[in-house]
């Protein structure tokens, strides 16, 4: 039966952990993942621009063995409206795994369910999986089994990122606040879906919208564009007092460590000091997006080493 990774509950909570630990492994060069997917094509059907998400499951795959091919939707019939389902059993027919990054989530799910390979998601508007198995990947590395004891505020939208990091919480066991603007909550099934997970591993997911609740005390902040791709136009006053800068991280504990997915808007979400100062952080948050997504293929084509 193949296996999607659409959102972080398409794995249970003993498989992501399991992916976080070998991912610890391997890149400390204990484990080796091999070359599991020699002779495997994947294609990458994007419709919105990517750096890291798209360089880094191009450049895992090939180091994993295997051909990538990109596409830009608008390259493909979907663009004049073929059908996801007729689209989803062409491409299983050439390919071994499919690689997406649209705006429907809901077009990705009937992808999914009529692809007879395994699906990723690349990010939709509602959710960015990837992103937050490797972020977790990043906390464990930093701080093993401790992190289940930090306080993570996240501040800003509460968009695709912010629903994942939720589910995520809430799959790991970590303490999360998340403070939005009043009408920027974060989507209530992922908040439903957090609290579920939370209640069987001891998980704290909190919504506020004060940011400096969210920041008291805080061991780290995480904080993403106030306007995702596709939102263009939204208006940024209501998102002021949320931004991540040297006074709101007054309130958080002074060896706090700030995370961003990346891109980030220097002067809106984050500050330009506060950026600089946490950037080794960032960009080890941005390098682990290649090590956890290799061990995911690897285990979504069941090749984890022992
Ligand atoms: N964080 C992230 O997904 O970055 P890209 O949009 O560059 O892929
Ligand atoms: N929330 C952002 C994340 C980018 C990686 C967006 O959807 O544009």
């Amino acid at each position: 039966m193949k296996r999607d990774f659409i959102d972080l509950w398409d794995l249970t909570p003993e498989e992501a952990w399991e992916i976080v630990k070998l991912t610890k492994e391997v890149k400390e060069g204990k484990k080796d993942l091999g070359k599991p997917l020699i002779g495997k094509n994947v294609a990458l059907l994007f419709n919105k621009p990517s750096t890291r998400t798209r360089v880094s499951f191009e450049v895992g795959i090939n180091q994993l063995g295997g051909n990538s091919l990109f596409f830009q939707e608008k390259e493909l019939q979907i663009s004049r409206g073929e059908d996801v389902k007729d689209t989803a059993r062409t491409l299983s027919r050439y390919v071994d795994c499919i690689i997406v990054r649209n705006h429907s989530h809901t077009w990705l799910r009937e992808l999914g369910k009529y692809a007879s390979v395994p699906v990723i998601n690349a990010l939709t508007n509602l959710s960015h999986p990837c992103q937050i198995l490797s972020d977790v990947f990043t906390l464990y590395e930093t701080f093993g089994e401790e992190m289940k004891n930090l306080k993570i505020a996240y501040l800003g939208d509460g968009n695709n990122v912010c629903n994942t990091l939720l589910v995520g919480a809430g799959m790991f066991g970590l303490k999360l606040f998340v403070a939005t603007p009043e009408g920027y909550e974060p989507n209530s099934y992922y908040f439903k879906k957090a609290e579920e997970f939370a209640r069987e591993s001891g998980a704290d997911v909190v919504l506020t919208h004060d940011p400096k609740e969210a920041v008291k005390n805080a061991d780290i902040v995480y904080t993403d564009v106030w306007i995702s791709m596709g939102e263009e136009g939204k208006s940024l006053e209501v998102f002021k007092p949320y931004q991540v800068n040297e006074t709101l991280l007054k309130e958080a504990k002074p060896s706090v460590r700030v995370m961003h997915c990346l891109p980030a808007k220097k002067g809106q979400e984050i500050t330009e000091e506060v950026f600089e100062k946490n950037a080794d952080f960032i960009f080890t948050q941005a390098e682990n997006r290649l090590h956890t997504q290799k061990t995911l293929l690897a285990f979504l084509f069941k090749a984890l080493p022992a």
